[in-house]
């Protein structure tokens, strides 16, 4: 399984996935990675693995529609069969979301449906958590369409929330969580325990 990882800033969550593919704990492999920010860790991180890594944005391909073509040129000379997106701070073109229906996953750092929907990224959403006062967060894992944080959820795990913690400590605590989280799914959707499409 040839699987496209989108990511948009620190990568932590790809270079997960490129491990456990590489330690054959997957079954897969990152087979490009694509960001909109050239300046990326998460760029850097596929190059450092020598994995065909690609900035492609909005600017640099002129519109939306012709993103839309240059993601789906990449997509299809790299034979992918899942996009994973992995933190990745834009919303897909329509053509891509109907070309790799039921293909494309998002992982969340909080236990969807709550806590989810535009503006709801990064620390927003471990703030709301602290201060809506819950016991529980996670990690949630849901194929793409065309809303925010709506479609079908995958898999799911808890992490706990403590007493005295921050949203920084409960972020680090939920990014943890992520990184073996997705090589247990990913592994789970390449033995077709989950399905594609
Ligand atoms: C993760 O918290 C993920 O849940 C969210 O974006 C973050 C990505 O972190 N979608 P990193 O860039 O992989 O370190």
């Amino acid at each position: 399984m040839n699987i496209a990882v989108f990511a948009s800033h620190g990568g932590s969550d790809l270079q997960a996935i490129i491990d456990g593919c590489r330690n054959d704990l997957i079954g897969a492999q990152v087979a490009a990675v694509i960001s909109n920010n050239g300046d990326s860790m998460a760029l850097q991180r596929g190059r450092n693995a020598g994995i065909p890594s690609y900035h492609l944005s909005t600017k640099k391909c002129g519109s939306e529609e012709q993103l839309a073509e240059e993601l789906l040129a990449v997509l299809k000379e790299h034979d992918i069969d899942m996009i994973f997106l992995a933190g990745y701070m834009r919303m897909l073109h329509i053509s891509v979301l109907e070309q790799y229906s039921g293909r494309i996953f998002n992982i969340h750092p909080a236990l969807l449906p709550r806590y989810g929907g535009r503006g709801m990224y990064g620390m927003n959403v471990h703030n709301a958590v602290i201060a809506a006062g819950e016991k529980e967060s996670g990690v949630t894992i849901h194929r793409v369409d065309a809303e925010y944080d709506s479609g079908e959820i995958v898999a799911q795990t808890t992490v706990p929330v403590m007493e005295d913690d921050t949203p920084e400590s409960l972020a680090a605590r939920v990014l943890e969580r992520e990184h073996s989280f997705l090589v247990e799914v990913i592994g789970s959707i390449a033995r077709g325990e989950i399905r594609l499409g």
